[in-house]
């Protein structure tokens, strides 16, 4: 029989232990579909005495990582720790020590993806990164296998577990935000420091992952527009509702005659858009491509199993290289030099929750506001405050505009003498546009 595929895991956490779980659960399906048997050799975690969740082998952890990168019986190492500096080190120097690489780590790849895979293909070496975006979703493979042949103009994803689940409890269950973290992180759906998720930066960077395949553009975390959910309520979220939408945390990656715009910020979707009905820690990417239409990838997008699935997927690939001697050939340069939108490019409309004094010559002062940039209303709501001064809510959906434009708007706002308090303000998607 042919010598094992030896592994090597750096991390032991929520998705190290799902991907030693698989291994260990799947070997015959795993032996049927490269025909070799995979073992996992040595196991990086930072304190060998912690209890853990799965079973292994005390004698196979170490806290030392060149037990790994400098072993010559490991043929593949899979990252699974975490953090920047040093898993970019260990990355590095596990490639050049000739092994091959599986990562689920999005913070490395949106910053250092193109020197490492640069660095993985000198060394004639794999570097696969499935687990990064959507946890277990294959919308990697999805974009650059299944859709090689189309030319892709949007991505909109739901592609942050966390936030998902915490929106979907606001809004469904009128849960307090905190409250709802909390449970995200014991599920393990959040990221150690979960600022990253509740900030948008965490899907800002699967996005910035996702534009640079799809577009094949090499798309850079800085050119992502990002705005988290930290300020988002459940009122925001009543009133959406009783105006036919869902407020989601949307990765939106638009390419139009060759300029492209990446966002990740709360917006409001109609509520029969195929993304509304996508909650808790589910993710779905919705793809528009010029020959396919719409097409929408589904399923969990964190959690240990789901993940660590995407994980070993990327590994059966590997080891199908190995045994072709094909690995280190899937690096694919970018096409398309980068052409980011302008505010003056870059079309939507926009939800505007306002306090403002219930007084005659309001609505003048406002409408004269939006009618001066050329903006109509396409959906207004008012309702009396019960305040010390005549106050009233105000709920506005526009029609299109140029993020330039509403700036404008927004500014005036702020300084008017009619307006009390601009309680929110979200941009409204509608799908393919
Ligand atoms: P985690 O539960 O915090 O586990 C991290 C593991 O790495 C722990 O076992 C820890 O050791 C070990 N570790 C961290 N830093 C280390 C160091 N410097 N030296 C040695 N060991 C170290 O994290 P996770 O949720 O599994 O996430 C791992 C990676 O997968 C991250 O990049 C994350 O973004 C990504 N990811 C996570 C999910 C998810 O649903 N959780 C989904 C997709 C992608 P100890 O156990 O000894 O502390
Ligand atoms: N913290 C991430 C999320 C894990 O909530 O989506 C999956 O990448």
């Amino acid at each position: 029989m042919e010598r094992s595929v030896v592994v090597g895991i750096l991390g032991l956490g929520t998705v190290g232990s799902g991907v030693i779980q698989i291994v260990n659960d799947h070997q015959q399906e795993l032996m049927h579909q490269v025909g070799r048997p995979i073992s996992i050799g040595k196991v990086l975690v930072k304190d060998k005495e912690k209890p853990r969740t799965v079973l292994i082998d005390k004698e196979k952890l170490t806290e030392e990582p060149a037990d790994i990168l400098h072993n010559p019986d490991i043929d593949v190492v899979i990252e699974v720790m975490g953090g920047v500096q040093e898993a970019r080190d260990y990355i590095l120097q596990a490639l050049k020590n000739k092994k091959h690489v599986v990562t689920a780590n999005k913070d490395l790849m949106a910053l250092y993806g193109a020197e490492l895979l640069k660095v993985a293909a000198d060394n004639s070496c794999d570097l696969f990164f499935e687990a990064s975006v959507a946890g277990g979703i294959p919308i990697i493979r999805g974009l650059t296998e299944g859709l090689a042949s189309d030319r892709i103009t949007q991505m909109m994803g739901i592609v942050n577990g966390t936030t998902n689940y915490i929106l979907t409890k606001m809004d469904q269950e009128g849960r307090d935000y905190a409250e709802v973290l909390k449970e995200a992180q014991e599920l393990g759906f959040a990221e150690s420091d979960p600022t990253s998720d509740v900030e948008g930066l965490d899907a800002a960077r699967k996005m910035a992952i996702l534009a640079t395949l799809g577009f094949s553009t090499d798309v850079a975390l800085e050119d992502v527009v990002v705005r988290g959910i930290t300020t988002v309520t459940t009122e925001d979220m009543e009133y959406c509702r009783q105006l036919g939408y869902v407020l989601k945390l949307i990765g939106l990656a638009k390419r139009q005659e060759g300029r492209i715009e990446i966002t990740v910020q709360p917006m409001l979707l109609p509520d029969n858009h195929p993304l509304a009905s996508v909650d808790n820690e589910y993710n779905a990417v919705y793809v528009y491509g010029e020959a396919i239409g719409e097409t929408m990838f589904y399923g969990p997008g964190a959690g240990s199993l789901p993940t660590a699935t995407a994980i070993v997927s990327d590994l059966i690939t590997v080891v199908k290289n190995l045994v072709l001697g094909v690995n280190g050939r899937s690096i694919s340069t970018p096409l398309f030099a980068k052409e980011l939108k302008s505010d003056e490019e870059v079309e939507a409309k926009y939800f505007l929750r306002l306090h403002v004094k219930d007084e005659t010559g309001t609505f003048k002062a406002l409408t004269s506001l939006f009618a001066q940039e050329d903006v109509s209303f396409e959906k207004l709501l008012q309702w009396p405050l019960e305040e010390e001064q005549p106050a009233a809510e105000v709920v506005i959906i526009t029609h299109t505009t140029s993020r330039a434009v509403y700036e404008r708007i927004y500014n005036a706002l702020e300084n008017m003498d009619v307006v009390i308090d601009i309680k929110s303000t979200y941009r409204v998607e509608g799908g393919h546009q």
